[in-house]
């Protein structure tokens, strides 16, 4: 049986490194990793790391002329909502015009290209959403990611594109950090938190949704799917499940309104997602929010 080599990009990132740990202790595929700068996941051995920066066309097409991989799983991106909406110029340039160097390439050389998108391509009126649901974003970064989804459509490239919900987890070195690692943290140190209690939902755990970008490498899988975890709950309720788990105190826990918060990018009420089809076609079977929490409570213990 032929090993299929798959190009990971943006790999110094949460989802990027659960792929580079996943691949080292499974080896059901063959890995590449790429990044822009230096390696930050802690070993070197059993991959290849090579440094691309997606928004650099010439290095992107060394990249893979080099390394020929027969998948790219595309998780490189600006994540950062807020970001995104203060720097349109630069939002597009990562989230639109780097998938499409990335497309032209696959379609050249035939390569199945899975593409990370989210949930923010809807506006939260009517969740949780199937994969056919009509997309209205709130937010450019939920822009970027329609256009993003647009030009993998239109295109004549093998793609998947795999949609995903307020992603949790713990890495080596992380850019930035999540809703979970974020309530433990301040509660911990005794700080009051605000959060808000009318935005609902789906969240995921970071090795859950590398589990699904695997499976649909393994499948060559086409077409839209939903990835999230499967417990529906404000995010309110999510801290308050961080605190219980942890045993935090809760008293230093104010609920408030997105209103409120007055963030620069406008945030979806109602997300979550149907899995019905990632479940069928894929596999894809996720964990529970408490057993998440569990997870990430050992590799804390163990690692960080
Ligand atoms: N996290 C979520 O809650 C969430 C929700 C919905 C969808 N998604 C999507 O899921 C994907 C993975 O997200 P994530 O949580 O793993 O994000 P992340 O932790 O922010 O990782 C993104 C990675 O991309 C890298 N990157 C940025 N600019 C780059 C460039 N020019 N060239 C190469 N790499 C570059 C970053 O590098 P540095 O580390 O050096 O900055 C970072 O390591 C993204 O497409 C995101 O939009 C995430």
């Amino acid at each position: 049986m032929n090993t299929i080599t798959v190009l990971v990009t943006g790999s110094n990132g949460l989802l990027g490194q659960k792929l580079t740990e996943k691949i080292l202790e499974e080896g059901r595929v063959k890995l590449i990793a790429t990044s822009k700068g230096k390696n930050r996941y802690p070993t070197q051995n059993g991959y290849l790391y090579a440094e691309m920066d997606i928004l650099n066309p010439e290095q992107v097409k060394q990249v893979i002329d080099k390394y020929k991989p027969d998948s790219i799983i595309h998780t490189a991106a600006i994540t950062n909502v807020d970001t995104a909406e203060a720097d349109k110029a630069l939002c597009h340039r990562l989230n639109v015009d780097a998938v499409q160097t990335l497309i032209s390439l696959c379609e050249e050389k035939n390569i199945q290209l899975v593409h990370l998108s989210t949930d923010f391509v809807f506006d939260g009126a009517n969740g949780p959403y199937k994969e056919d649901d009509a997309v209205n974003p709130l937010s450019y970064y939920g822009e970027s990611k329609v256009m993003a989804e647009e030009l993998l459509k239109n295109s004549k490239a093998n793609w998947a594109i795999l949609r995903t919900i307020l992603v949790y987890g713990i890495t080596n070195d992380m850019s930035r950090s999540n809703i979970v690692l974020w309530a433990k943290g301040a509660l911990e140190k005794g700080l009051p938190i605000n959060v808000v209690n009318d935005q609902w939902r789906m969240p995921t755990l970071a090795e859950d949704l590398a589990e699904a970008c695997i499976l649909a490498v393994e499948k060559n899988a086409r077409g839209i799917y939903n990835v999230s975890g499967k417990d529906y709950m404000s995010i309110a309720d999510l801290v308050r499940k961080v605190a219980d788990y942890w045993a935090l105190n809760q008293s230093i826990i104010s609920e408030i309104s997105s209103e409120s918060l007055n963030q620069t990018a406008k945030r979806p009420i109602r997300t979550g997602f149907v899995l019905d089809k990632t479940i069928k076609d894929l596999g894809y079977n996720p964990h529970s929010f408490e057993e998440g929490l569990k997870i990430v409570d050992e590799q804390m213990k163990k690692n960080y």
